[in-house]
């Protein structure tokens, strides 16, 4: 395929064209509706400065076929790209160019492909964003429910992983509905950084035609104008490493709930019980049955905090303007939006299939739990607080259940 900035018929060193663009296709592939959408705003741009004789209205009307038809082809899955395309935005100009001859040629005045990859990166991040808070908010009614449920069965707490004090199932289940509305906020900050419109900075260096900007955002469903041309490309990786960031909030809170469900389900303590649904067994030992599914959801930060490192460092040392190092930055955003969308999915499925087994749960809330209840009760009396705590500290530390070694 013909390329955008071909001039002459010298080509490229074929292992080179495929080291420049193998995985980028890939990225590209996902990203093609958005390239799409932002090329129809684009176009509609342009048909407003008509006077000028850009692009006509019957004009108009053919390119918007045009995309309509890509699009169509791109949901039945045939609008594939290949070695040789080059990225998603050679193929969608070839093929209005080849299908109908011209106009194809005028679409990408006023742009580049530097403001139109940011452009179709925006609005892919937009719309995972979206997605991913209503699966969280799906997850944290999934806790609610739980909680409420229940909510009343009392639960050891620990401290130092060892008992500590009293607790519940409604204080666990609910400390991972506030951490979940936490990162609800960090994701809206987050959505609204992204929610800027790039369209029309072009290269980094803005185009030397009255493009109306106001109006592209406006189409694209952006809430305002990224004014600054260079600053638009100097954002490409900073705004996705934000992105990330708030990602890895989330699967924190997963993290720390996978680990308590792999703890509270090891047959030790039987706090919870996980449904066959969840469960695998193993090759070897035929007893086993594992949660494995918890540990899944607990590697993911860890990747993703993988793809942040990728991100910053991606995006740092570069001088101003666009590199081509930032195409490499897809990947890691893509990746990480993925991955936090299923594991939120996952995570709720999992905490569907628990149960609390109220006879361990009841069974483990042992006296020492209540140790410091026991010592504000005496301080309630008149005693000092320091007093009562090593009356009542002799009491378990004198052949009390403790882990401490004799000397
Ligand atoms: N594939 C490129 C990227 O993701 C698109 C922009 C190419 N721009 C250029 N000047 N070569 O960054």
């Amino acid at each position: 395929m013909k390329k955008l900035w071909q001039k002459n018929n010298k080509k490229l060193d074929p292992v080179v064209e495929a080291f420049e663009t193998k995985g980028d296709l890939l990225m590209d592939q996902k990203l093609i509706e958005y390239d799409i959408l932002a090329s129809i705003a684009h176009v509609k741009t342009l048909n407003k400065l008509f006077l000028i004789g850009i692009i006509s209205e019957p004009e108009l009307k053919k390119l918007l076929k045009g995309f309509e038809e890509i699009l169509n082809l791109y949901k039945k899955g045939e609008f594939d790209l290949k070695i040789g395309d080059e990225d998603m935005h050679t193929k969608i100009e070839n093929y209005i160019t080849e299908k109908y001859g011209d106009i194809g040629k005028k679409i990408h005045t006023g742009r580049s492909r530097n403001d139109q990859v940011l452009t179709a990166i925006r609005l892919y991040s937009k719309n995972a964003l979206e997605s991913i808070e209503l699966e969280l908010t799906n997850l944290t009614k999934s806790f609610k429910g739980f909680s409420k449920e229940y909510g009343y069965i009392q639960m050891a707490g620990y401290t130092h992983m060892q008992k500590a004090m009293p607790s519940s199932i409604g204080l666990w289940a609910g400390s991972f509905i506030d951490s979940l509305e936490n990162d609800l906020t960090l994701l809206k900050i987050v959505y609204k950084l992204n929610n800027q419109s790039p369209l029309g900075s072009g290269a980094g260096y803005g185009v030397p035609i009255k493009l109306d900007r106001e109006y592209s955002a406006k189409l694209l469903g952006f809430t305002r104008v990224q004014q600054n041309p260079l600053y638009c490309q100097n954002s490409r990786g900073k705004i996705e490493a934000s992105i990330i960031a708030a990602l890895i909030s989330v699967l924190q809170t997963i993290n720390k709930f996978a680990s308590d469900v792999l703890l509270f389900t090891t047959s030790e303590f039987s706090f919870f019980k996980a449904t066959g649904k969840i469960t695998t067994g193993s090759s070897i030992m035929p007893q086993k049955k594992n949660v494995d599914l918890a540990e899944l959801l607990r590697s993911k930060v860890h990747l993703v905090l993988g793809n942040y490192i990728q991100m910053v460092s991606l995006s740092s040392n570069l001088i101003s303007g666009y590199n081509r190092d930032l195409q490499d930055s897809k990947k890691p955003l893509i990746e990480s939006l993925e991955i936090t969308l299923e594991t939120l999915m996952v995570t709720k499925i999992l905490l569907e299939n628990l149960t609390p087994n109220k006879e361990k749960l009841e069974a483990a809330m042992t006296e020492d739990l209540f140790a410091t209840e026991e010592v504000l009760k005496q301080v309630l009396k008149g005693e000092t607080f320091r007093d009562a705590y090593k009356q009542v500290g002799k009491k378990y530390l004198k052949g009390g259940d403790t882990n401490e070694k004799d000397d």
